[in-house]
């Protein structure tokens, strides 16, 4: 289906100053709605990495969400911007010891979580490694401004290997993991014991990608729900 303009979102991000209405992530707001307006009244805990400069992404989500949890954190101190419904800490995305911590502290178990912090690109992916166990099956995980993919000043450049954005391209692949075998699996005698073609185990990690999408900017990564990570 394609996306529509968004109604409420775009309204609140105005409201509240969220950095996501620039001519580089006008759409934000529209992709946001389009997969979370049917959980709006739910009791939803979103984790936004990088607070901004007044918190305006946090306070949108709070308003968006009237019966959910924001949780965010950022390298700059922005604790006293927290509320009775956001939980502010001071990390860094890229310190694991940090992220443990605050997981801990928290509960994690949330049902989304987007990346808006560094947009460095060994820091998209070593966040995404370290929190997607924590992200609920049917959960859906977002990295903004992914034109830094394209900037070596952010560790990047059109093509390069050490790109994030190759790095979740490459998990096209993993949510084929099932296929990963020599022959065909629709073929009436295969051999279900037949070793996958990857020498490591097929893991945790590998079974709940359901797919991965990008809009401009912008990557969604989709956990399965449990009852579709088996295959
Ligand atoms: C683009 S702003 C966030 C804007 C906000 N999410 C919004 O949409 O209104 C990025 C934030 O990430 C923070 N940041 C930068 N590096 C970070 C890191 N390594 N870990 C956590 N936050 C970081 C910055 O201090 C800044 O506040």
């Amino acid at each position: 289906m394609a996306i529509k303009r968004s109604e409420i979102l775009r309204g609140l991000a105005d409201k509240h100053d969220a950095n996501k209405l620039n001519h580089m992530c006008s759409h934000y707001t529209d992709v946001y709605e389009h997969w979370f307006k049917e959980r709006r009244e739910d009791n939803i805990r979103l984790f936004e990495i990088g607070v901004g400069t007044s918190a305006g992404s946090l306070k949108m989500w709070q308003e968006y969400f009237p019966k959910g949890q924001v949780f965010s954190i950022d390298t700059q101190d922005k604790e006293h911007l927290s509320t009775d419904r956001i939980i502010i800490r001071r990390g860094s995305q890229a310190d694991s010891e940090f992220l443990d911590k605050f997981i801990e502290e928290t509960g994690a178990k949330w049902d989304y979580i987007i990346d808006d912090g560094s947009h460095k690109m060994s820091h998209h992916i070593s966040s995404f490694e370290h929190l997607w166990t924590h992200l609920q099956p049917g959960g859906i995980y977002i990295i903004e401004d992914m034109h830094t993919c394209y900037w070596p000043h952010d560790g990047g450049g059109y093509g390069t290997p050490a790109s994030s954005i190759t790095y979740f391209r490459n998990l096209s692949d993993t949510v084929n993991w099932f296929y990963w075998k020599k022959q065909n699996p629709c073929h009436e005698d295969w051999d279900w014991s037949q070793p996958f073609v990857r020498d490591d185990n097929i893991t945790e990690f590998d079974r709940t990608i359901e797919s991965v999408t990008f809009f401009k900017g912008m990557c969604l990564i989709f956990k399965k729900e449990k009852w579709t990570q088996l295959f």
